[in-house]
């Protein structure tokens, strides 16, 4: 049987990964199969070992957010190192994950869901948590679960910008006052009720947690309603070139004591969403050079492919040449393979000055929002996906 799959066919099934019957290396692969599509290479046993240390490390439940890479070997290596609950966006999430894992706990944690989309959760997959930021928006929920009395609702809170590298509160979470207001309409229907945040993606500030919690403590404090459930999302950092973050410890660190401080009259349930932290170290795309123009190379994966954040937010990745090379190190832009002039990558791209078409160049930390959201345009979604058993590239 090949080791290859095309993304997105690979069977959903449960395997414990020392199951797993030994996995080839990077190298060895690109050597006997020379790829001429970029090769999309998995690394479930760093995948395991983020999730083990994020769930050790959580005084709470861990949600992994699907969206982040859906990808059915990441989340059997996320299962595997404990995650047992998973932030869903979509019932096609919802699906995945009830259908890999039966008794996952699964939590709907888009604030603006179809109709549909709610009561198929509900009735067809056991869902109980749904989160909102708006009066509609709980109204749609009560009314699509049929009034349940079972339900966990979370108000999702605006945050400003607090230095993430993504600020993902633009699109959604409820101001301060309307915050106030929906938990008391919450109160009246949940089962328990709780606030959730995200400071942003690739957060490298712990005290942004800090300064999160104060606003959401505002924002009860006020409501006047028992509290269940803080969640304080994703946003946990990891590492690229030139971003070093603070070790997972304090950003915990200064989330247990900042809902301490809160002083709230029990201590309610604690939720994290980690997407990026458990899977970006776990995937890394080995492409082939097809061009060089001075210090530009034209490569076969870009930003319509497993490289969007090299675009315009502008992330850096760790690359190396999968030759040998005594030729000093030098920093290269990189075209992706579209005929569009936005698929542009500046990076820059540390690479043996000598590299040259036809060289193969591994590229890592891709396993977060990168292999998930590869598109078809200009007919080049022809990756292919390998677990392999190297180590992580940062
Ligand atoms: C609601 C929600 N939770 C969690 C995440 C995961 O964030 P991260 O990958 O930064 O941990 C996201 C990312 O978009 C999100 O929108």
């Amino acid at each position: 049987m090949s080791v290859f799959s095309r993304r997105g066919a690979a069977a959903a099934i449960r395997r414990p990964l020392d199951t797993v019957p030994a996995l080839p290396c990077v190298d060895d692969l690109v050597a006997s199969f020379r790829p001429t599509e970029p090769l999309v290479c998995l690394r479930p046993a760093t995948i395991v070992d983020a999730a083990e240390k994020f769930v050790a490390a959580f005084p709470g439940d861990t949600l992994y957010a699907v969206k982040c890479n859906p990808d059915p070997a990441v989340l059997r290596a996320v299962w595997e190192g404990g995650v047992r609950h998973f932030d869903c966006a979509s019932i096609a999430e919802i699906e995945l994950i009830r259908g890999m894992f039966p008794e996952a706990g699964i939590y709907f944690m888009h604030p603006i869901k179809s109709r549909p989309a709610i009561a198929q959760a509900y009735t067809l997959h056991d869902v109980r948590t749904f989160v909102f930021d708006s009066m509609v928006e709980l109204e749609k929920i009560i009314a699509e679960t049929g009034r349940a009395g079972d339900l966990d609702l979370m108000v999702r809170i605006a945050m400003p910008p607090l230095g993430a590298f993504s600020d993902l509160s633009a699109k959604f979470g409820a101001p301060h006052e309307e915050a106030v207001s929906l938990l008391r309409a919450a109160g009246a229907h949940a089962l328990r009720v709780g606030v959730s945040f995200h400071v942003g993606s690739q957060c490298m500030d712990p005290l942004a947690w800090r300064r999160a919690l104060v606003l959401a403590g505002s924002v009860i404090a006020e409501a006047g309603v028992p509290i269940d459930i803080i969640d304080v999302g994703g946003g946990f950092p990891v590492a690229y070139p030139g971003m070093v973050p603070p070790p997972l410890g304090a950003f915990i660190a200064e989330i247990e004591s900042s809902v301490e401080a809160l002083n709230l009259p029990s201590m309610p349930h604690l939720w994290a969403e980690p997407g990026r932290a458990l899977a970006a170290a776990g995937t890394s795309v080995v492409v082939q050079v097809q061009g060089r123009r001075g210090d530009a190379l034209y490569i076969n994966d870009g930003i319509f492919g497993s490289l969007s954040d090299a675009g315009a937010p502008g992330f850096c990745y760790p690359t190396r040449l999968l030759r040998p090379s005594d030729a000093a190190s030098h920093g290269f832009a990189c075209w992706g393979p579209t005929c569009d002039s936005n698929d542009f990558m500046r990076g820059p791209f540390m690479l043996p000055e000598d590299v040259s078409e036809g060289d193969w160049v591994e590229i890592g930390q891709l396993g977060a929002y990168g292999t998930a959201v590869r598109t078809r345009f200009n007919g080049f979604d022809r990756a292919q996906t390998v677990e392999v058993r190297d180590r992580a590239m940062l």
